[in-house]
């Protein structure tokens, strides 16, 4: 059975939980960085200290939520709405002017009018965590050493020097570094906004000259992902919305403009409209295979399994018996451990325990036991869920990475060395996604921002093969 050593964060008393200190959050540990991450910060003259390494961070603007609620003619107003006031709208009534001004607490700003079909067009705009002068941002502290604890030290203007927490990085497995790969997933070009009824909208995309949230998203990721240093990048898919011809182009041609090489595999939004996905994508460069597919790097073979259900009613996944036997032959061909990348997660229970349903279970019991018997030295990497977690079934480690363009926004990061390997799951830090990811946070009335980035030991961790 495959070892895994996990890293470990604290954060000192009281934090970063106090609404007013500067809440830094540890997000991302491998063997030699750490990513901190906040919501808010002071203003100016921040810096974080961790070792010997310092980092100036500088204050981006703080974020504003940008929200819109429809109603019908004559229901009773909504009562709460993320503290919006509801103006004129007293009980069964509605509002009869044709637009409306008010005030929903610090940093709020409220319309309210009709639309041409007579529904009731509520929108606002709110300062997402208006306890801090400045907006979200995200820092990573490069040249620590492994297996060691060290202190997080802030301070700002006005700040004195405080302990946000305690961070200890990950043992990498033994041997030599060979390979550095990443992941993307959920990429959904196309979305336009987001949210249990589409509440949460950008507000950047609104602005001359400026992309579309999951444009923005995939493109800093990418740039991101090569600049840690990945020499290849897969795409886990849901590349797309609904798959139209041009959601599909537009993400072909982002993912070709890639620094480093990617290869992608589809997810049940790319089969939506039976348009040919795999001409429009080859188009751009990018390849795609209904079958499984191998390709080596030094030290780990990847291989490529399409899980998307024939039927574009189903969202669930799909995989054949004889489909995850080819995937665990394909696995078992090579002298290297495997890494096993599709978009479905495999079912552990006989029944769905977690929405959106992945590969069926008969299906994921079949791939997981012909994997475990032909190539127990494997992680499977898969998307889907849009949340961080890791699990496993024997010897094999399963691994959910969340989406690149809603909360927490990342992309996933693999060292490969000669007895295992080192996932690292970082938030994408360009400040135009992190302030749009952080909006996405306050989804599902708040609980988006807790069940989506698992824990720690979820997103970051090592694997020693056995
Ligand atoms: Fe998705
Ligand atoms: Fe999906």
């Amino acid at each position: 059975m495959a070892q895994v050593t996990v890293p470990r964060w604290a954060p000192a008393a009281g934090r970063p939980f106090s609404r007013r200190a500067w809440p830094i959050e540890v997000f991302a540990v491998d063997d030699n960085s750490v990513q901190l991450a906040w919501r808010g910060s002071p203003r100016a003259g921040l810096r974080i200290e961790v070792g010997g390494g310092v980092a100036h961070p500088v204050a981006s603007p703080q974020a504003e939520l940008v929200v819109s609620v429809y109603r019908w003619r004559g229901a009773p107003p909504a009562s709460g709405g993320d503290h919006y006031e509801q103006p004129g709208s007293g009980p069964g009534t509605g509002v009869e002017r044709p637009e409306v001004r008010g005030k929903g607490g610090p940093g709020a700003d409220v319309r309210a009018r009709r639309d041409l079909a007579g529904l009731l067009h509520l929108s606002g705009t709110r300062v997402l965590d208006p306890a801090w002068p400045s907006g979200p941002g995200s820092v990573v502290i490069e040249g620590l050493s492994p297996a060691t604890t060290y202190d997080i030290v802030a301070s700002a203007d006005g700040l004195p020097k405080f302990l946000a927490g305690r961070v200890t990085t990950v043992q990498p497995p033994e041997g030599r570094l060979l390979a550095q790969l990443a992941a993307v997933t959920d990429i959904h070009i196309g979305e336009k906004h987001f949210g249990i009824w589409g509440r949460i909208w950008d507000q950047a995309a609104l602005r001359p000259g400026s992309s579309p949230y999951p444009v923005r998203a995939l493109t800093a990721a990418l740039a991101e992902a090569a600049a840690w240093g990945a020499d290849l990048i897969v795409a886990k898919g849901d590349l797309t919305r609904i798959a139209t011809s041009g959601e599909l182009s537009t993400a072909g041609r982002i993912l070709a403009s890639s620094p480093v090489p990617v290869e992608a595999v589809l997810g049940n939004h790319d089969n939506a409209l039976n348009v040919d996905m795999r001409a429009v994508l080859q188009a751009s460069g990018i390849r795609l295979s209904w079958g499984p597919r191998a390709l080596d790097l030094p030290g780990l073979r990847v291989v490529l399994v399409n899980t998307v259900h024939a039927d574009p009613r189903y969202h669930s996944g799909h995989l054949p018996p004889a489909a995850g036997l080819e995937v665990a032959e394909l696995a078992g061909e090579a002298p290297t451990p495997a890494m096993v990348v599709l978009h479905h997660p495999p079912e552990m229970h006989r029944y769905p325990t977690v929405y959106p349903p992945g590969i069926p279970f008969a299906e994921s019991t079949a791939l997981l036991e012909a994997l475990a018997a032909r190539k127990p030295d494997s992680l499977l990497s898969c998307g889907h869920r849009h949340r961080n977690r890791r699990y496993s079934h024997g010897p094999l480690v399963i691994a959910e990475t969340g989406s690149t363009k809603d909360y927490p926004g990342v992309w996933a990061g693999y060292k490969v060395y000669e007895t295992g390997l080192l996932q690292v799951v970082r938030r994408t830090s360009r400040p135009d996604v992190i302030n749009w990811t952080e909006t996405t946070r306050r989804a599902m009335n708040g609980q988006w921002g807790r069940w989506s980035p698992g824990r720690l030991g979820d997103r970051c961790f090592g694997v020693t093969w056995q």
